[in-house]
């Protein structure tokens, strides 16, 4: 038997990094995962590779349209939503002298509309004891220089899911924060110019980490597995920290 037995759940940026962690894992764990991401051909790879498990849907969690096409094709599934990983994000570096209105809008507009409309709208089908998850970061709490919009963005999230975890849970559903502390990803590696930098960028990154490594994206799921599960019944409004130790030094 699996954790996740019979359970639908919904990973929002699914495609990459840690997102396609997350939906392998409730995958093996028995869950039927509907995945979205914005490139289709990131999507049609990820079924073809996963199975009759994965249900794939091109979407962006800025589009309101897109998300109600998602949510429609999970309602004429019938059986409801167990989990919802809002985990669809991204960022740039921008030192604050060279910000634009538009890189402020674009990413505000996937980490935290994104992320609001995603869990609003799924408020309909969530079934009893639903669980939510949304990816936070350990920049939300840290002061890095030219991330400042991203790190907004993921403290903006991090309150969102503490108000959540208390006008939810009279109706048992629990919601909680994951926070990746620097994860080896593509979305990661983008952060650098080119391949070269990012290299450095990444190894940098590693020795800012007490454990003295990057996460794997596959730690990360694990992290959000546990949330989601009986496991973590009496768990919600909560930050787990998965983050090699980085926020605590
Ligand atoms: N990697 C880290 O070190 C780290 C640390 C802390 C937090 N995080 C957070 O973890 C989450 C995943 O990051 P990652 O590193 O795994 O990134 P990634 O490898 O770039 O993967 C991002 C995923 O999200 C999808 N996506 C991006 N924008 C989207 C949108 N508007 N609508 C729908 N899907 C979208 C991407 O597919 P498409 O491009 O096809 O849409 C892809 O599937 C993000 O929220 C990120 O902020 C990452």
């Amino acid at each position: 038997m699996g954790q996740m037995d019979s359970r639908t759940v919904l990973v929002t940026g699914g495609t990459s990094g840690i997102g396609r962690a997350v939906v392998t894992r409730f995958i093996e764990e028995g869950a039927h995962v509907f995945v979205t991401g914005r490139r289709q051909a990131e999507i049609d790879a990820l079924v073809a590779e996963l199975g009759t498990g994965v249900t794939g849907m091109r979407g962006d969690v800025s589009d309101l349209e897109d998300l109600d096409r998602v949510y429609a094709a999970i309602a004429e599934r019938g059986q409801g939503l167990d989990v919802v990983v809002a985990n669809a994000g991204g960022g740039a570096f921008s030192a604050l002298a060279d910000l634009e209105p538009e890189d402020f809008d674009h990413t505000f507009g996937i980490n935290v509309r994104g992320t609001v409309f995603t869990v609003r709208k799924a408020l309909p089908l969530l079934n009893a004891n639903a669980s939510i998850v949304v990816t936070g970061s350990t920049s939300a709490s840290r002061a890095i220089a030219s991330f400042g919009v991203y790190s907004a963005s993921k403290a903006a999230i991090r309150q969102f899911s503490r108000v959540w975890a208390i006008e939810l849970a009279d109706k048992g559903i629990r919601v909680n924060t994951v926070t990746p502390g620097p994860t080896e990803t593509p979305g990661l590696a983008g952060l650098a110019a080119d391949p070269a930098q990012a290299r450095a960028l990444l190894d940098g990154m590693a020795d800012g980490v007490p454990l003295g490594r990057l996460g794997q994206p596959s730690e990360i799921a694990d992290a959000v597995l546990f949330l989601s599960s009986p496991h973590a019944s009496f768990i919600t409004g909560s930050e787990l920290f998965v983050d090699g130790g980085e926020s605590q030094a």
